[in-house]
């Protein structure tokens, strides 16, 4: 008896770490961090915290969605501290040719309540297609619920914003919410259209779910319970995929119909198509980070790929991912109230391959924490050859040329 438990033990230990490997090769566990790419880069302390960021292509201007690392950390976790802030999350512009910074106000009249915003998520600054010098910007809100209870209990709730801008206003016209409980559960990336008036983003969470409770976190992410919604300001918004794998950043190409979904956790970029009516049909995947040739780990190995966040496209129709090659030091570091810990962070670029590869997936830039720290966004501007990071918890924008 004790050895067919021992074998039974043996057995359920080797299906474990069959199951758990290539998660914990995903988070980076064993990966070693190689400094790659441009280091002719500056940092820009004044836009701290900054979890996405967007360009606006025809002047080069830099949008940032920005608060304080401790900001970050009280929403993340559900402390009542955020009530205590002395400031607000912003939007702000990031001019590199003269390399300033600038805040951006919201005009009066629209139904924005800064007060009751406790942290700016995914952003979207898209042109007008009907007035070119006009710019709508879209932004993930998660706002802090009636009461600070209902917050340290519950989370907040999450709405999207829409406002109306021109490049180089420092003032924003507030056109729209969307808030739609049943369907914007941990919204995260997002997408929105030259209209002004339909979008698309993801829920990187199933159900609201504190990050003190460390094992539901973990076991959600096994789970397919991540959905990509549709919102229009006439019909509402609704699902269109549900039962992904941490889905996370989001980007639509400006020239067709092809929508970008980055699942994190699967290390993957889920393509659609997008219909006439908003709905999505998915047509290929495309895993980030080396496939390597097969080896004694092989099947478990060939899996291996970085976890990727926010999505953007640049001019020349390259999708650029940010990624962790070390993910395991990013929930350590959200433990980490000094602020002194660093993220590793990686910059891939996708772009179309020659056959037999449709897709090349390269390292652009890598960093051990000191240029960055945890880049949650990643922007390109082909045309004046720059590279722009940010994230979450990282207390400056990285500029490098590239
Ligand atoms: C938290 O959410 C649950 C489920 O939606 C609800 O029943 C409960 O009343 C909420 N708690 C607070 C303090 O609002
Ligand atoms: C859509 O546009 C992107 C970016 O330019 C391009 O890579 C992709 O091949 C296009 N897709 C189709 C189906 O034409
Ligand atoms: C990162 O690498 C640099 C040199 O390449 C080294 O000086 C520094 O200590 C490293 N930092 C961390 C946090 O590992």
């Amino acid at each position: 008896m004790p050895g067919v438990l021992t074998t039974g033990f043996v057995v359920l230990v080797a299906v474990c770490a069959a199951l758990l490997y290539p998660t914990v090769e995903r988070l980076g566990a064993f990966r070693t961090v190689q400094p790659t790419g441009s280091r002719d880069c500056i940092t820009v302390p004044e836009l701290q915290s900054c979890e996405d960021i967007a360009l606006d292509h025809s002047t080069g201007l830099l949008y940032a969605a920005c608060s304080t690392v401790q900001d970050r950390i009280n929403w993340l976790h559900w402390l009542p501290e955020i009530q205590d802030r002395k400031q607000y999350e912003y939007l702000a512009t990031y001019d590199a040719s003269s390399r300033t910074v600038k805040r951006l106000d919201i005009a009066p009249g629209g139904k924005f309540d800064a007060t009751r915003s406790a942290s700016l998520h995914g952003l979207d600054v898209v042109p007008s297609a009907a007035n070119p010098k006009e710019l709508f910007l879209y932004v993930i809100n998660h706002r802090l619920p009636a009461t600070i209870d209902e917050f340290v209990k519950n989370g907040t709730v999450d709405v999207i914003e829409v406002f109306k801008t021109r490049a180089g206003s420092a003032t924003l016209e507030h056109l729209h919410t969307f808030s739609d409980p049943s369907t914007m559960i941990g919204a995260n990336g997002i997408s929105g259209s030259p209209d002004g008036k339909s979008l698309y983003f993801t829920n990187s969470e199933g159900k609201k779910m504190s990050w003190r409770d460390t094992l539901q976190r973990t076991l959600e992410m096994f789970r397919a319970s991540t959905s990509v919604v549709y919102c229009h300001v006439d019909k509402g918004c609704s699902f269109v995929a549900s039962g992904l794998h941490g889905v996370n950043g989001i980007v639509r190409a400006p020239s067709n119909n092809t929508l970008y979904v980055a699942s994190s956790t699967h290390a993957l970029i889920l393509v659609h198509e997008v219909s006439e009516d908003g709905t999505i049909v998915p047509t290929e995947t495309i895993p980030m980070g080396a496939v390597l040739l097969p080896s004694l780990r092989l099947s478990l190995i060939a899996v291996e790929g970085l976890p990727v966040d926010n999505l953007a496209m640049d001019k020349d129709g390259v999708i650029w991912a940010a990624a962790f090659p070390k993910a395991i030091t990013l929930a350590t570091c959200m433990q980490d109230y000094t602020f002194q810990c660093r993220v590793p962070a990686t910059a891939l670029s996708v772009s179309k391959g020659k056959a037999p590869a449709p897709y090349t997936v390269e390292r652009v830039f890598e960093d051990n924490g000191t240029i960055t720290s945890g880049v949650t966004a990643v922007v390109h501007d082909a045309e004046r050859k720059r590279l722009f990071m940010s994230g979450a918890m990282q207390q400056w924008l990285t500029v490098c040329n590239v």
